[in-house]
């Protein structure tokens, strides 16, 4: 994770990046920017995290397809369907599109996509025997492979009449995603804008869960790096133009605490059995704050 490993090129070499461009007038002045954080202590990128503007057409692309199948399941998600049904819609659209779910098979996952529904943390399993009901809101998270670059996010769905408290959860959690974005901007920390989502959840009397959260995502699923929501500012690595992750912050209506299905071993349930909401971008830090690549 340490740039300072990295043998310092000749100002008149070619630039690392790809570019053609002499180092000097290309990433040199970058880099010695970083190195300088690197030297306080600071986390910072190795370059082979950061995407060209290449790699981020690519992942362009990718996001197109991840879009395009989380709004054809807005707009044919309703009460009485199963969440197997869900998994078809989404393996179905991603194949026409050229491309591949990354879930399927993705350490022995089961299924193309995760439908996790009102306790379900996260990385629920689609099923036959789950048919949505009148109140239930439901996290559908895609990710999607196309051409090796990788897309992933994911929506809040709710179903029929839904409580107003969690309408309210769906809510704040999609705000969090917001202040997540917001706070996105290079020459700053991850863990500054952690902080600043779990702050907004705390301002709702919500807690964030600490043991998963989101990715670096791009020429892998699951990349460097973590990404808490439970952070503490100047924590975590220093954000770059071309630093690639997600935000995906689990909001819990109670306590922060979870646990994992004894027999799947994949789903994850709030311990007090209350909602928790979870929306997912996929962002790319550019010279001026963000870019959202797929939502
Ligand atoms: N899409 C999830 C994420 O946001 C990861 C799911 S892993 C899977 O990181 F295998 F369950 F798909
Ligand atoms: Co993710």
């Amino acid at each position: 994770m340490v740039l300072i490993h990295t043998p310092k090129l000749d100002r008149n070499a070619p630039c690392w990046c790809g570019s053609g461009k002499k180092y000097k007038q290309c990433h040199m002045n970058f880099d010695d920017k970083i190195r300088q954080f690197e030297r306080k202590g600071y986390e910072v990128p190795m370059h082979k995290l950061l995407k060209s503007p290449e790699d981020l057409d690519g992942i362009r692309e990718s996001a197109k397809i991840n879009i395009a199948v989380l709004d054809e399941v807005a707009d044919q998600i309703r009460v009485g369907m199963t969440t197997q049904e869900i998994d078809r819609i989404v393996s179905e659209l991603t194949a026409k599109m050229g491309g591949v779910p990354a879930p399927l098979n993705y350490e022995g996952f089961p299924k193309s996509v995760c439908t996790s529904r009102n306790s379900e943390v996260c990385h629920g399993i689609p099923s036959e025997d789950v048919v949505l009901a009148d109140g239930d809101i439901i996290n559908v998270d895609v990710s999607t492979i196309y051409k090796g670059y990788y897309s992933d996010s994911s929506r809040m769905f709710l179903l029929g009449n839904v409580a107003e408290e969690t309408r309210r959860l769906v809510e704040v959690a999609k705000e969090c995603v917001e202040v997540g974005i917001a706070n996105t901007k290079p020459w700053t920390f991850l863990g500054d804008m952690g902080h600043a989502v779990h702050q907004h959840a705390l301002d709702n009397r919500y807690s964030v869960v600490r043991q998963i959260g989101g990715h670096g995502c791009g020429f892998a699923f699951h990349e460097d790096p973590w990404v808490s929501y439970v952070s503490a500012p100047g924590s975590g690595m220093l954000m770059v133009p071309g630093l690639v992750f997600t935000i995906e912050p689990m909001v819990n209506m109670g306590g922060d605490e979870i646990y994992e299905d004894e027999e799947n071993h994949w789903t994850i349930y709030t311990k007090d059995g209350k909602p928790s909401a979870q929306w997912e971008v996929e962002v790319a830090v550019t010279e001026t704050g963000c870019e959202i690549l797929c939502y």
